[in-house]
């Protein structure tokens, strides 16, 4: 039976770190007023640390509520630019800068700019993973928890674009019954679960219940149980009285559901090849010593030009209001 060890304390190796980094990361959230907001999918020592771990739009919440002075945000460059886009005089801060998305750069704002004339009279509907230029080309920002229930909100005679993920859109339209202009783009770590290899696991552990990310290819989500986005799979796993399941997302999660349910079995959906490419390998550049340095450098930050910034905020607030 598959189980996960949660992790211990992490104790730097460098003598340049100090000996407890919990210890020196707690002490710098009080000299900077700081807030770590972490997402899911970052190492288990990083959402230990953590003041608030979520998914992209509880995150996005917190980003827009906090009275902290420094936003530390454990996750990937879309995330953490969402929070400056919310809060532009605060320093915000992001522990490695490249720490990118697949999915994010699968939609290049000029092809996108292209694709949109393409279409005339379509609104768009974003995923909030991707840059803050396509989110100013954008009139809905939408994360994997709201994206049906904002969709259902646009009045049914007028067409819509989704951008950028493929998958989602798909799961989208099934679930929401309408039609989308879809962008064909995709993200490298949900792409990648073998549809064969979680077949063979559902053989093994037939009293296993498949929970997967709309992010995951159509092969996968018919043998899913429940699809949701992270807190949706967290909390769908707590919820059930089903003791074991095959998790279709980054492995990441499994920390939160292993530590919320110590007696349930969580098992990470296989890629498809022998390799660790369930892991999202942008997530995992941030570690929980680059948080410390980002915390003593007040850097690298996060900047973007105002223009940018002000025609992105506009779909993002549209969608904090639409989801309230
Ligand atoms: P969630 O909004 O479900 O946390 O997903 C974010 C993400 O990047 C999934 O790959
Ligand atoms: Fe982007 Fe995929 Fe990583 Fe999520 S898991 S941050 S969509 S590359």
């Amino acid at each position: 039976m598959f189980t996960t060890t949660l992790p211990q304390r992490n104790f730097a190796q460098t003598a340049a770190f100090p000996h407890d980094l919990f210890e020196a990361i707690n002490a710098l959230k009080k000299e900077l007023n700081a807030v770590i907001l972490a997402h899911y999918y970052q190492d288990s020592d990083i959402q230990d640390v953590a003041d608030y771990i979520g998914d992209s739009l509880e995150l996005s919440r917190k980003a827009a509520s906090t009275n902290a002075d420094v936003i530390v945000f454990a996750g990937v460059h879309f995330m953490a630019e969402t929070a400056k886009i919310l809060n532009p005089d605060k320093l915000v801060l992001l522990p490695d800068l490249n720490a990118g998305c697949s999915l994010a750069d699968s939609c290049p704002a000029d092809a996108f700019a292209k694709f949109k004339a393409a279409h005339p009279g379509h609104i768009v509907v974003s995923y909030i993973n991707c840059s803050a230029e396509i989110k100013a080309m954008s009139d809905i920002i939408c994360t994997s928890s709201n994206a049906v229930k904002l969709v259902l909100q646009i009045p049914e005679d007028q067409p819509i674009i989704f951008a950028p993920d493929r998958n989602l859109g798909r799961y989208v339209m099934e679930q929401s019954g309408r039609d989308l202009v879809l962008w064909q783009g995709s993200c490298m770590v949900h792409e990648t679960f073998s549809e064969k290899k979680i077949v063979q696991l559902k053989i093994e552990h037939p009293e296993a219940e498949v929970i997967a990310h709309p992010e995951c290819e159509p092969s996968v989500l018919r043998h899913a149980n429940y699809v949701g986005s992270t807190s949706a799979l967290l909390k769908y796993s707590q919820a059930s009285s089903t003791q074991v399941f095959i998790v279709a997302t980054e492995p990441g999660i499994i920390h939160q559901m292993q530590k919320q349910a110590p007696n349930k079995h969580f098992i990470p959906a296989p890629p498809m090849n022998d390799c660790a490419c369930n892991e999202c390998p942008h997530m995992r550049l941030n570690t929980l010593e680059k948080l410390y340095l980002a915390m003593k450098n007040r850097a690298p930050e996060i900047t973007l030009p105002e223009e940018t910034r002000v025609a992105a905020l506009r779909p993002i607030q549209r969608m904090l209001e639409m989801s309230a």
